[in-house]
């Protein structure tokens, strides 16, 4: 057998042969089905983009009309997984909540016929629309409210943001809010995405599937990131302090949030354009101290770290935007979860097209003929 190099975190290492998206790290060019990032953030909206990734093409006026139709009156959840989630502890992490609702969503539809294209447009239909409601429906439940239903009259975002705060939303934050999902609908083969192309090689079902996704999307090293970023900004308090605050971090080896990336070694495409957005929110609705805090702390560490190729990363300033539209902290990472959903799905689609098992192997470096040891002599 063919003896190889084993690489930490399979870095280098290709999982699959995909078309979904493109990154070319040392430029910092980000493509979804080749169009650019900035193109699809300027003119085009989420579910477009999602429907983009999911069968590879831009769809037609009608085509786009029926996609959005079909998700439009698919965002109610069922009662009993309403009820199954007012039994939550409001403790807990809504990243957590969203993993058990998306799985119980299984319960519901157990039926899985992977080789029938009308069963895959469902659970694509199925996910994309209830993942926002379940999302609102926890933190709203939590506080001791009921959820709000979704209406109809409203489109993908602002309904989301209708439904979290009951009121609708501001046109520009929506829009705003919007163009976030479409930067964090897909990323090639990020940890979540490589967890959803595992659990789907198996076979089983999209609700497994995205809530294994949500699992992985959950750790801090992934998309939990962003509020990690929120926690930092409040803990530096402010701009004098960002300088001592990144020499302790250098010190001692820690990690600072927002930044660096595996593939990334300039700044983050899609940091440029959440920079830009948070500005324009800022305008409208006023200024925000971290903002300041945010933009020393990138001069500063790009003055210590740009020779490692350190630079702000998708979860530096999204965390900014969702601040200025005053979602709780603990709400980004769910929400990166709202879009990424979609590109999960692209591969999960992709992954039944032509799929074969994952079952990679390993590096031994453990015993091998120890005799067994009594218990009672140990
Ligand atoms: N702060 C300080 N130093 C860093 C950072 C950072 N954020 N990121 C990487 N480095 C240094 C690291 O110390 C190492 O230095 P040396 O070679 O001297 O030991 C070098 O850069 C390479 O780092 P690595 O940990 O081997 O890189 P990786 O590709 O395994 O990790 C990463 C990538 C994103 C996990 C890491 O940069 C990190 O932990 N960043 C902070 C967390 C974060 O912002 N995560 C969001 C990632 S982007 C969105 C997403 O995936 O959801």
């Amino acid at each position: 057998m063919m003896v190889c190099e084993y690489k930490p975190g399979l870095e280098g290492i290709p999982a699959a042969q995909s078309s979904i998206s493109y990154v070319d790290g040392q430029k910092g060019i980000l493509e979804y089905r080749g169009i650019r990032i900035e193109e699809l953030a300027e003119k085009s909206t989420f579910l477009e983009t999602a429907y983009l990734l999911i069968w590879g093409e831009l769809p037609s006026k009608e085509e786009l009309e029926v996609f959005e139709h079909e998700v439009r009156y698919h965002r109610r959840i069922k009662y009993r997984i309403r009820d199954m989630m007012k039994c939550f502890p409001e403790s807990g992490h809504p990243m957590d909540a969203l993993q058990a609702s998306a799985a119980a969503l299984g319960l519901f539809y157990s039926l899985r016929d992977l080789h029938n294209p009308a069963y895959i447009r469902d659970s694509v239909v199925r996910l994309i629309a209830t993942i926002p409601t379940m999302v609102a429906a926890f933190q709203l439940m939590r506080k001791g409210n009921d959820p709000v239903r979704p209406r109809d009259d409203l489109d993908y975002s602002a309904n989301f943001l209708y439904m979290l705060n009951e009121q609708e939303p501001d046109p520009l934050a929506a829009r705003i809010f919007d163009i976030c999902l479409i930067l964090h609908v897909e990323h090639t083969m990020n940890a979540s995405t490589f967890s959803a192309r595992v659990t789907a090689s198996t076979l089983t079902d999209p609700y497994a599937v995205v809530a294994s996704a949500v699992g992985t999307l959950g750790g801090p090293l992934h998309g939990g990131a962003n509020e990690e970023v929120i926690q930092m900004l409040e803990d530096i308090g402010s701009v004098d302090n960002v300088r001592p605050y990144i020499q302790d971090c250098l010190e001692r080896k820690a990690k600072i949030m927002g930044f660096g990336h595996r593939v990334y070694k300039v700044k983050d495409p899609r940091a440029t354009i959440l920079q830009k957005l948070a500005e324009q929110l800022f305008e409208k609705f006023g200024h925000d101290k971290f903002y300041d805090i945010a933009q020393e702390m990138e001069r500063v560490v790009e003055e210590k770290l740009a020779s490692k190729g350190i630079y702000p990363n998708v979860d530096f300033y999204s965390g900014l935007v969702y601040r200025k539209m005053g979602i709780p902290t603990d709400l980004f990472t769910p929400i990166f979860a709202i879009a990424r959903v979609a590109g999960w799905l692209a591969h999960w689609k992709e992954q039944l097209a032509e799929n074969r098992i994952f079952r990679p192997t390993q590096i031994y470096n453990g015993r091998h003929e120890i005799p067994y040891t009594p218990i009672e002599q140990r």
